[in-house]
Formats: C-alpha cells, structure tokens, sequence
C-alpha cells in the first residue's frame, strides 16, 4: 500500500474523529493529499494470457476457454516463430544494481543482471558446468555472475570462466553464452539471431525520454496468444481501423458489444498510411494515423490527434504523439516472443513534464481499450500465409515481404501436428 491510499485510509480514519474542526480540516488534507498522490502516479496495468479476449461459455471459465481455444487452434503454414532484432526483456527499474533475473524468451533462457556501476549483462541462465540456474542465488561479483553452485565465476562481458574455486587451473573452453545487450529509452533489450550475427542497426535513443523532459507516466502489459507478425500486420491493415476501432472506446473492448447501439453516436475516425523506410533504415516502416472523433457527425476538434508510429525491427514500435495544445509525447511498444504462439508486449508512455498526468494516461487508457479489440481477434484467429485480399488491403502483402527481412533460413519453425505441438 503506498503512500496515496495511507492518507486516504487516514482522512477516512480522521472523520470518525468528533466533529471538531480541526479534525475535519485534517481528514479533509489527508483526503485531498492521498487523491493528488494517486493522480500523479503513473497507470499501471498487467493482464495474463487469458484476462483479455476470450470468452467464458456456459459451464466454461474464460481460462478453460482459453486453454481449448489454443489447443484446437489450427495452424497453417506460419513464418519463423522467432524472427532476427532487438527484443525488450525487462525494463531498467525491475533490475537493481547487484541483481540477477531470470527472464524466458524467444526459445532461451536468459539470466540478466547488473553491477555495480550499473552495467547490464545477459547470459544464459544455464551454467555450463553442471546446469545450475544462475538467477537462482547467482551472485553478482564486479562485472561477473557466480554459480550458485560450485562458485565458478563468468564474466558478462565475454562470457569467460575468470575463477573456478577448487581448480588449479581454469581451461580455455569454460565459457558461457554472452548475448548482444542494450539498455537504451528505460528497457533491457537483448539481440536474437538465428545465426549468432551480430547486430545490424542499434535501438535508437529517444532524446527527451533518455533526458527526463518527458515524464514517465503509464505501462500496460498484455500477453497475446499468437503469431509476432500478427501484431505488427496491424499497422498495414488499414481497413480494421474503422471497422474495428470505429466504436467509441466507452463500448468497451468485448467485440461482441462494441456495436451496440447505445454509444453509435460517438466514433473514432482514422485514415492511415503504411510505408517501408527507403535506406539506411529499411529496418524501419512509418505508419501515419489521423484521428478523429464525431459526435453526432460533428467533429469535436479537440480530439483530433495525428500520430506517426515508427516501427523499428520486429518488435519495438515509437509512436509519437504532437498536438496543438495537449503538448507532446512518445508510446512505446514493445513485443517479444514468450513462445512461438504467445508474445509479451508493454507499452510505456512518456509526456511532455508541463502536461498534466491524466491526459497521457487517458491516452494509455485509450489505446489499451483499442489494443485489447485487437487481442479479442489474435487470440482466437487463424494465421492464414494465403490470405484472401482486395485490391484496398494492398498494404498487408507489402507488409509481409517487409517484414520478411527478419526471418532468414535458419529461423526456428513451429509445425502443429495432430498429436500434440512440435517446434
Ligand atoms: C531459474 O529460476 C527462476 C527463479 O525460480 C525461474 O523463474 C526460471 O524459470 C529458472 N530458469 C530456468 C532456465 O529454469
Ligand atoms: C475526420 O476524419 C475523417 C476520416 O479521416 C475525415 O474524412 C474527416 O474530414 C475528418 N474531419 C475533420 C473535421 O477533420
Ligand atoms: S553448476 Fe555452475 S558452478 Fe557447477
Ligand atoms: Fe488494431
């Protein structure tokens, strides 16, 4: 219990006290300061694989949906489940100083941890002695990680065995697996390839956020059961957008309500545009979003937002918010692979400092109620590698042979099988 909902606790406390005055004065201040604190801090929202999007049945749980709807599910052809990039494993807050994580993605188990000046390191989180899991009791020693249980000590800068307690002499090959790290915008990221090649474009810095002029204010995380792709196809799937997003956020995130007719009077308008970034940054693709909301058919201006989204690699997305009076900001999405068909993704979002809290946390708000209609569809589509397309959905093949560049001939391929799942 933090400090906001002490002094709310407290002013409810105080009003039990007898009407005098100064105790109603200090119920009143331990009220008002307790509801300023909660106002000022930032949104915070965690939901499990099977919170969104499913639907519970007579004599089913939403969970026992869940699990049916992903045993059953059908898989076609798919792509590489693991594509090549930078992927988000923690961000810099969840990693103290001295402190060793565990974190399982992408078909690996990565122990991550940090010294004391502060540098992050990730190696896998098997010791290759005899197998212990170093994020269990591993200690952090300078810029090194020691097994919980024989002591050998392994650097995180080249993964070499620097000690081994008992041995007179430590061989050449005692080694673990480093892996290409960043700490760049607040999050721990760590490069994937296939192949071991190392990496190719480096995850850009956001001046403001690196700086502080912009202020943290929200992180919502989702799991999705299903393909990474999925996710980023968004983007050049324009028709969904008014489809999909059209209904007023007030409607809710459940699809099979969204339409209802109480809140028909009230949308959210887009028109949008997917493009490839030309060299050095084909890496990148830029969608531009134009939104609006008519109430009645009349615009309410105020709300007109346009926002640029940068997708960065397969699985880190920018999207920058500028508006004339509600000031500027950054969303930052994330995705990483947990499985081949259920992926992680947070978004973060950091505003402009003179911009009172609750605006971009009603943005988080916002697009947290958009991004679960999204997750209502992944969670319970098919990944189709022949879609049947009209002439407007363009973008989608476009998008696929972009995204493409992420997976080479060694990515790791997931086949369903009648009897159980093999990858
Ligand atoms: C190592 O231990 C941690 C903490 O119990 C656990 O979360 C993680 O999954 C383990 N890692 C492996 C590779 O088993
Ligand atoms: C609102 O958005 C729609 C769809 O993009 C557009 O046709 C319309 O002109 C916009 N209205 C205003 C007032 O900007
Ligand atoms: S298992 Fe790690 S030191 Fe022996
Ligand atoms: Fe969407």
């Amino acid at each position: 219990m933090g400090f906001g909902w002490g002094a709310l606790w407290a002013g409810a406390a105080a009003l039990l006290l007898p009407p005098a005055a100064a105790c109603w004065g200090l119920a009143l201040l331990a009220l008002l300061a307790g509801a300023a604190w909660l106002a000022c801090r930032p949104l915070r929202l965690w939901r499990g694989p099977e919170a969104v999007g499913y639907v519970g049945e007579a004599g089913w749980s939403r969970a026992q949906v869940a699990g049916r709807v992903r045993k059953s599910r059908r898989t076609g052809p798919l792509p590489p489940v693991y594509p090549n990039g930078w992927f988000r494993l923690l961000d810099s807050a969840q990693l103290a100083r001295g402190e060793a994580r565990s974190v399982a993605a992408l078909g690996e188990q990565f122990a991550v941890f940090r010294d004391l000046n502060g540098q992050s390191y990730v190696v896998d989180a098997y010791c290759p002695h005899l197998g212990a899991n170093l994020s269990v009791g591993g200690r952090v020693v300078g810029s090194c990680i020691e097994c919980p249980f024989h002591g050998w000590l392994f650097s995180g800068k080249d993964g070499k065995c620097t000690r081994i307690p008992y041995a007179e002499k430590v061989p050449e090959f005692a080694k673990i697996k480093v892996w290409p790290t960043c700490e760049v915008d607040g999050m721990i990221f760590v490069w994937y390839h296939c192949d071991g090649v190392s990496p190719t474009w480096q995850v850009p810095e956001q001046e403001e956020v690196v700086s502080g002029a912009w202020a943290f204010r929200g992180i919502t995380e989702h799991f999705v059961n299903a393909h990474i792709e999925e996710i980023p196809e968004n983007a050049a799937d324009i028709a969904h957008l008014s489809f999909l997003h059209g209904p007023c956020i007030m409607s809710g995130v459940d699809l099979r309500h969204t339409n209802s007719k109480f809140w028909k009077f009230i949308r959210h308008n887009w028109k949008a545009e997917w493009q490839p970034e030309p060299e050095p940054d084909t890496h990148c693709s830029c969608l531009i979003v134009k939104h609006n909301i008519t109430v009645f058919g009349t615009c309410i201006p105020l709300l007109d937002v346009t926002v640029s989204a940068k997708q960065i690699g397969p699985g880190l997305v920018f999207l920058f918010f500028k508006h004339s009076f509600l000031g500027e900001g950054i969303l930052i999405q994330t995705v990483t692979p947990v499985e081949p068909l259920l992926q992680h993704v947070v978004h973060r979002i950091y505003y402009q400092r003179s911009i009172p809290g609750f605006i971009p946390k009603f943005m988080l708000w916002a697009e947290k109620v958009q991004f679960e209609r999204d997750i209502m569809i992944w969670n319970n589509k098919q990944y189709l590698s022949k879609p049947l397309l009209v002439k407007e959905d363009a973008a989608i093949q476009r998008h696929r042979r972009w995204y493409s560049q992420f997976y080479s001939a060694h990515s790791v391929k997931f086949t369903s099988q009648k009897n159980g799942l093999d990858w």
